[in-house]
């Protein structure tokens, strides 16, 4: 049995365990075909069926229907952000963004690159740990679309409501994809780099109604319009084949555990104990962001010194428990808790927090 740590990267981070087993398993000889699904034709039947099978889970799970088109595509999160005002940023619209935090505003830059861009809220000068209400947005009439970040990775913000306009909205979900149930009959469009909550890096998830889809700009590049790939089932060119196996594993696993009702369950148990810890130690330990602002996925929290983070990552890290360290940006300590970390797992930083600071 190899000796795994707690792994609490932030992104690419933990694999469940039985999906590794799973590659593992099926690595040289894919379910009797003499190869690795990896070393497959992507116009073979095997992959057609891990490609069909990834889709319909994901509508399953996200509770969607023929509405929607799913899309394995690449080029990361960020990929998305310019290829959103490419399609659908028209010359006498405006981009209407939400900046909660690092991620937002990548969002924002690139859609300035390509036409008028409004940010609706900005959380810059309060330090990015408020995420606005649906009041609080000041949206012009003119607006293409209304884009917004779920899960602020780094900020360690959440936004736990699914805001209601009459805009096609447009999430992020990067950071907490498929880890508690939201409307997401609500959202034009979803994406997620699949790094985090789906599996290994290399694909993006894009969900996007039919509806939005179909006001694509024409003129584009063929590669660069959503269109293209939703009409090749994203077999255009040749799919980051391998990752999106990955991901049908996931999917699969999340489905086995009995979806999104019961992840979301062990979810809130996982972030109950962390921040548990933290309100019960205030003196200790100091959450960064706003109560009802707190991320389920990544919490992060601050020392009484410098010192004292440096050295807390290093002892954990010393008995097996990796990734704890804030993103450079921010520094402190980040717990990210993918769906893929265990309670157990939760539970061991929780016990060493407590233990950390007896010592202190
Ligand atoms: C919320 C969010 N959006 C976008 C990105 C960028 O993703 P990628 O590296 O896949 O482009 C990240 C990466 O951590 C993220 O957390």
């Amino acid at each position: 049995m190899a000796k795994r740590v707690f792994n609490f990267n932030a992104g690419p981070s933990t694999l469940p365990l039985p999906v590794l087993e799973t590659m593992r398993n099926e690595l040289l000889d894919y379910r009797g075909s003499g190869m690795s699904i990896m070393e497959a034709s992507h116009r073979a039947p095997e992959y057609d069926e891990v490609n069909e099978q990834a889709m319909a889970l994901t509508r399953e799970l996200l509770g969607l229907g023929d509405d929607y088109h799913v899309l394995f595509l690449t080029g990361g999160a960020s990929h998305q952000f310019a290829m959103i005002p490419m399609n659908f940023l028209g010359p006498d619209q405006v981009g209407v963004y939400v900046d909660t935090g690092t991620w937002s505003t990548k969002a924002v830059k690139e859609s300035q690159i390509i036409g008028r861009t409004h940010v609706a809220y900005s959380g810059k000068d309060g330090g990015y740990i408020h995420i606005p209400s649906d009041d609080e947005l000041d949206v012009p009439g003119d607006a293409a679309y209304l884009h917004t970040t779920t899960n602020n990775t780094i900020k360690g913000t959440q936004v736990h409501h699914d805001p209601v306009t009459e805009l096609p909205l447009i999430a992020d979900m990067s950071s907490d994809i498929l880890s508690m149930r939201r409307d997401f009959k609500r959202y034009s469009m979803i994406y997620a780099g699949a790094q985090k909550n789906l599996g290994a890096a290399g694909v993006t998830l894009v969900v996007m109604r039919d509806e939005l889809l179909q006001q694509c700009r024409d003129g584009l590049p063929t590669v660069l319009t959503y269109r293209t790939q939703a009409e090749k089932k994203s077999l255009y060119n040749t799919p980051p084949s391998y990752p999106i196996y990955v991901l049908k594993l996931v999917l699969e696993w999340i489905k086995g555990q009995g979806g999104l009702e019961a992840v979301e369950k062990i979810n809130a148990r996982k972030k109950d104990i962390i921040y548990g810890v933290i309100d019960e130690h205030a003196d200790f330990y100091r959450g960064t962001v706003e109560r009802d602002a707190r991320s389920w996925m990544n919490i992060t929290l601050r020392l009484p010194s410098e010192d004292l983070e440096k050295k807390f990552i290093a002892e954990a890290k010393a008995v097996g428990m990796v990734g704890l360290k804030g993103h450079r940006s921010v520094g402190g300590v980040r717990v990210s808790c993918y769906n893929a970390m265990t309670v157990e797992g939760v539970q061991e930083v929780a016990r060493f927090m407590k233990e950390f600071m007896t010592k202190a």
